[in-house]
């Protein structure tokens, strides 16, 4: 079993470990080459402002986190593309704690909000979004990308929640620095079974998976128009995932156009 304390977390610095961000991105997503973000843009990233942290363990590569900078109504903020974990140190905090760097690193240079898409038929990803990091979501995106290579897409559209994470916030200084959950009453839950996995994973039981993507996707985009958001999530003890969906009571927002969506 790896060790969560023997693994360093801080900025990647030079084509090497650029380079090792791209090899751990084919590994982790499976893309095919055409879908893949290539060393160049790492490159970029690094020298706009963006952020390329990883996680190693002595020299080798076992994570990272990839983001730019992006701009809505005059408001610069960091749009996080990339988060991965090898599969063998995975479920140790690793995310997390890339997920936390980023936030440091944010704030220190100005930064209130970083946003990221994710699918949200993923439940790990939703519960360590908005349960571990305090991310909330009221956008949705019908096919952000169009299909996809990935295997962990399982040939299905890709929808994605956007996940808003206001690093000032009160909800998140509460969860993350005084360890102190938020409460808010539950108007609506938006269900995802834990059978969703094989379900996308096998061809003859995709329909099941593609039946619950659509099913959630009329759910979130009937909300999500009231002024509701995805302000938690649940977990039973099968695994089965529950977007807890509520009123925030704070203001942070970046209003936008329709074309900076
Ligand atoms: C998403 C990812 C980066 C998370 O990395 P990680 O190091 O495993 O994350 P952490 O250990 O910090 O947190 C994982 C959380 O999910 C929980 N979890 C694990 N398996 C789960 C499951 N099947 N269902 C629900 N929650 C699960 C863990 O218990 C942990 O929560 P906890 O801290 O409350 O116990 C990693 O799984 C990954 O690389 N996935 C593939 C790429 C991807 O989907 N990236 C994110 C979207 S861009």
């Amino acid at each position: 079993m790896p060790e969560a304390a023997a693994i360093v977390i801080r900025k990647c610095e030079g084509i090497e470990e650029f380079n090792a961000c791209v090899a751990l991105q084919k590994e982790v997503w499976n893309f095919a080459d055409v879908d893949l973000i290539p060393l160049r843009m790492f490159v970029v990233s690094q020298k706009i402002g963006g952020q390329i942290i990883g996680a190693f363990a002595g020299d080798e590569l076992i994570g990272f986190a990839f983001s730019i900078p992006g701009s809505r109504a005059g408001h610069a903020y960091l749009h996080s593309h990339m988060l991965a974990v090898r599969n063998s140190y995975r479920n140790l905090g690793l995310g997390r704690k890339l997920k936390l760097a980023q936030r440091d690193d944010a704030l220190q240079r100005g930064f209130e909000l970083m946003e990221w898409t994710f699918d949200p038929l993923e439940i790990k990803n939703a519960h360590l979004n908005i349960v571990r990091l305090g991310a909330i979501a009221r956008r949705y995106s019908v096919n952000h990308y169009g299909y996809s290579s990935s295997p962990l897409q399982g040939g299905l559209p890709t929808d994605r929640l956007v996940a808003e994470w206001w690093l000032k916030s009160k909800r998140v200084v509460n969860l993350l620095d005084r360890n102190q959950p938020p409460s808010f009453q539950v108007e609506k839950k938006i269900e995802v079974p834990a059978q969703i996995y094989t379900w996308k994973a096998s061809v003859d039981e995709r329909p099941r998976a593609a039946e619950v993507q659509k099913r959630n996707r009329e759910q979130f985009l009937a909300a999500f128009p009231q002024g509701l958001a995805v302000l938690g999530y649940e977990r039973d003890k099968q695994d089965n995932g529950a977007f807890l969906v509520g009123r925030w009571d704070e203001t942070w927002s970046y209003a936008c156009t329709a074309d900076e969506e």
